[in-house]
């Protein structure tokens, strides 16, 4: 009898016992991110968008993972985080949430799925909640969005701000351009800040502000702020996981972002060794082909085309 032979290389026990040792005991809650605020040591927070990457993110032992609306540019190929739908969320968190079973996810609500109205808001915050299975979601937002963000957690769904520069309105802020850069502006962000904080967030993603405007913002409110182009003066950080690991398919990694491996070059130096195995029939070689039994071999060599001792004609079409 021919050994199982099964697609899957299994994963070896030295890979699970090293997984396993850095997967932190019980997942963080919102809560548990809303009592670090002050602590030492920040927390870490990274997007993921699929099952291993958010595998992975685990593995590493960060706080907690956001499924962001850079699916749209990051992973879809858009430009903007505009066209994502709360469809692709729900989808892209149920990936996550398989691949990252022991960490706090959060949920993006995308465009334009929370200002139609506070009913509309909560009912798609819920989807994220219920079919995502996110433990919590970030808008983007100062005081316009205070009130829903007040009526979002009356309804028990834990929310994350998200203020400065807010991707969601690009074409508004004539681009993705470091906010807060005026003695008004910089006020007017402190008060979304204090707003959001008042209505209920557990935490405030601060994007794009010069250091000591995310520094005085993270000193005057009392919940956690999570800096991404902010400086280091926040509470926590939050990185674009593609941004990290050079994989952004040529795209310029942006100035804030600090990468600490250069997939694209790897990955495409792998494609191209694989393309030049095929051509050169090196691919698939004897171990990675499954060989048929004595049995089955036999069975090919008496093998006759239909008809082909009778004298028959073949019918039509069969090809001999
Ligand atoms: O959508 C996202 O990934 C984000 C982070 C960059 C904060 O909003």
């Amino acid at each position: 009898m021919v050994a199982a032979q099964c697609y899957d290389t299994a994963m070896t026990d030295q890979e699970g016992a090293s997984r396993s040792q850095r997967t932190p005991a019980r997942r963080l809650t919102p809560y548990d991110v809303q009592v670090r605020k002050g602590t030492a040591e920040p927390l870490v927070l990274v997007t993921a968008y699929d099952f291993p990457t958010a595998r992975l993110a685990e593995a590493a032992g960060v706080d907690a993972i956001l499924v962001g609306d850079t699916l749209g540019h990051v992973v879809l190929g858009h430009l903007t985080t505009i066209p994502v739908t709360l469809e692709a969320m729900v989808h892209h968190l149920q990936a996550v949430r398989r691949g990252a079973r022991r960490t706090l996810v959060i949920g993006d609500m995308p465009f334009l799925t929370f200002r139609t109205g506070i009913k509309d808001a909560v009912r798609h915050a819920g989807r994220l909640m219920q079919e995502g299975n996110a433990q919590a979601v970030k808008l983007e937002g100062g005081r316009p969005v205070a009130a829903t963000i007040g009526a979002l957690v009356e309804a028990g769904i834990p929310v994350m701000g998200h203020i400065g520069l807010t991707p969601q309105s690009y074409y508004q802020l004539g681009g993705n351009r470091i906010q807060g850069r005026t003695p008004t502006a910089a006020r007017a962000l402190l008060d979304d800040a204090l707003a959001l904080e008042e209505a209920g967030c557990f935490s405030i993603v601060l994007e794009g502000l010069p250091t000591e405007v995310a520094a005085a913002i993270t000193e005057r409110v009392g919940v956690p702020t999570i800096g991404i182009a902010a400086g280091p003066d926040c509470d926590g950080q939050v990185q674009v996981l593609h941004d990290l690991l050079g994989f952004t398919a040529g795209r310029r990694t942006k100035r804030h972002a600090r990468r600490y491996v250069h997939l694209d070059a790897l990955i495409e130096q792998a494609l191209g060794a694989y393309a030049a195995d095929v051509r050169s029939r090196k691919f698939p070689g004897v171990a990675e082909s499954f060989p048929a039994d004595e049995q089955t071999l036999a069975g090919l060599a008496d093998w006759e085309a239909p008809g082909a001792d009778t004298g028959e004609a073949a019918p039509p079409g069969s090809g001999t």
